[in-house]
């Protein structure tokens, strides 16, 4: 699907490159730092960052790859697509805005206020227009009809969904939080209800009530396209599940291909399915 040099080349230089010029300084690091950057960045569960370049590359990679998957799909010329929790993050905006700029029509929906307003700063300036929908996704049925989406992003999304869902159980309403000094305890939440029942008391329902929804609002012959991996920082730490972690593309699978609405999966190959699935509806 992508080598660490056809990755670079949309990162530094490329289509996804020009959106980051003057934002970072990636494109004055030297061609043997940028490779062994991208190396540390690409490698699956992310190494530890040794090379400062590391972490702005980190973000155009991602764009980079979100950008050749999403363009691996064929999606019409003028896509609508949606992103389930996309908080501040901007891989897909900048991959659909790459691919498609104002002709795209793109939405997320997402309960976090602060991380929304984040969004909405990062994505000023590009050619595409975002919408940001406050609501729970379990309710996306009642905002799309159903077929009425090219495609459905998940970027690092099953997580956020099971972390939230557990968040709830234990009384904390994630809408106005700041989310990352909270996110360790909602982690450890997390954790601990997988090791009670396996997330099939909290998360598992509300991660299917999900999925199913998004499988009815994407088009049949459209796609539903999920990403998550993992850091060896995190694995090294005690409070951190890494065995779930490192299987919540695989956890997500489960439940997406036991739903109600069929889908196939179409994962192309040389993705790693244990970090990447993409799926079609029949
Ligand atoms: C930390 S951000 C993650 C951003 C991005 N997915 C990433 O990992 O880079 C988590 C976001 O997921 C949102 N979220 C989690 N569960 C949700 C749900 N059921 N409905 C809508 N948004 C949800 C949160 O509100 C928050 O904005």
């Amino acid at each position: 699907m992508w080598t660490v040099d056809g990755l670079l080349a949309e990162a530094v230089g490329g289509r996804v490159g020009r959106r980051f010029g003057g934002l970072d300084d990636v494109d004055v690091m030297a061609a043997e730092a940028l490779r062994t950057a991208a190396e540390q960045v690409l490698a699956r569960p992310q190494k530890s960052e040794f090379i400062p370049g590391a972490r702005p590359l980190s973000r155009r990679l991602l764009a980079a790859q979100w950008t050749l998957v999403l363009e691996s799909l064929g999606l019409p010329a003028e896509p609508k697509v949606l992103e389930l929790c996309a908080g501040g993050s901007d891989p897909v905006v900048v991959a659909v805005d790459t691919l498609f700029g104002n002709r795209a029509t793109y939405v997320t929906v997402n309960l976090n206020r602060k991380l929304a307003a984040e969004l909405t700063e990062r994505a000023q300036g590009l050619e595409l227009q975002i919408e940001i929908i406050e609501e729970d996704a379990q309710n996306l049925n009642a905002i799309f009809p159903d077929a009425s989406v090219d495609c459905v992003c998940f970027h690092h999304a099953v997580n956020d969904i099971l972390q939230t869902a557990v968040a709830g159980k234990y009384g904390l309403d994630t809408r106005d939080i700041d989310w990352w000094p909270t996110e360790r305890q909602m982690i450890e939440w997390m954790a601990e209800e997988h090791r009670k029942h396996g997330l099939a008391e909290v998360g598992l329902p509300e991660l299917r009530a999900i999925l199913e929804a998004a499988a009815r609002v994407v088009k049949p012959g459209g796609a539903l396209v999920f990403d998550h991996w993992t850091w060896e920082y995190h694995l090294a730490l005690d409070w951190f599940p890494g065995d779930l972690f490192n299987h919540l593309i695989p956890l997500a699978r489960e439940v997406a291909l036991s739903l109600d609405t069929c889908l196939e999966e179409i994962t192309p190959a040389g993705l790693d399915r244990q970090w990447w699935m993409v799926l079609r509806r029949s």
